[in-house]
């Protein structure tokens, strides 16, 4: 079928691996403990921090949680702006940019017009995105091999 194996073994905190499912890339990033404990705090900020917009699969139910994924380090999402349909690039460091404010808390940022999401794929308020970033269909099949698909 379309599913996709990935061993994610070497990705290590703060990392990002790319693959391609259906022709669509799709991230795999782990998130720091620093990352994660900022979560939270992107909340306010946020257009839909609790993923309850769209249709119920763009973010499956064991993926409706404040990091957006099972394992809570590890983010999976499409890496394709819901707006129209660009690859946003990573700002994952605070301060990375000139264009992003002093105190963004890291994520992704899509050049095209402008969205800019944090490190669980969500959308900030009054970006042209519509949504938060696509959670693909996955599992687990052991701690070192996802399935996707
Ligand atoms: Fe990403 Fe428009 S395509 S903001």
């Amino acid at each position: 079928g379309a599913a996709v194996e990935v061993d994610i073994s070497a990705l290590k905190p703060g990392e990002k691996m790319t693959v391609e499912w259906r022709g669509k890339p799709v991230w795999i990033v782990k998130r720091t403990p620093e990352q994660l404990a900022g979560l939270p705090k992107n909340d306010p900020l946020l257009a839909d921090p609790k993923s309850e917009r769209k249709l119920p699969d763009w973010t499956p139910a064991y993926a409706r949680n404040e990091n957006r994924s099972i394992k809570a380090d590890t983010l999976v999402v499409v890496g394709i702006c819901p707006h129209l349909g660009c690859s946003p690039s990573d700002k994952f460091q605070p301060g990375a940019q000139p264009s992003l404010p002093d105190d963004w808390a890291g994520g992704f940022l899509c050049p095209c017009h402008g969205s800019t999401f944090d490190l669980a794929g969500r959308v900030y308020k009054n970006k042209p995105s519509p949504d938060n970033l696509e959670v693909p269909p996955h599992m687990y099949l052991s701690d070192a091999k996802l399935l996707i698909g």
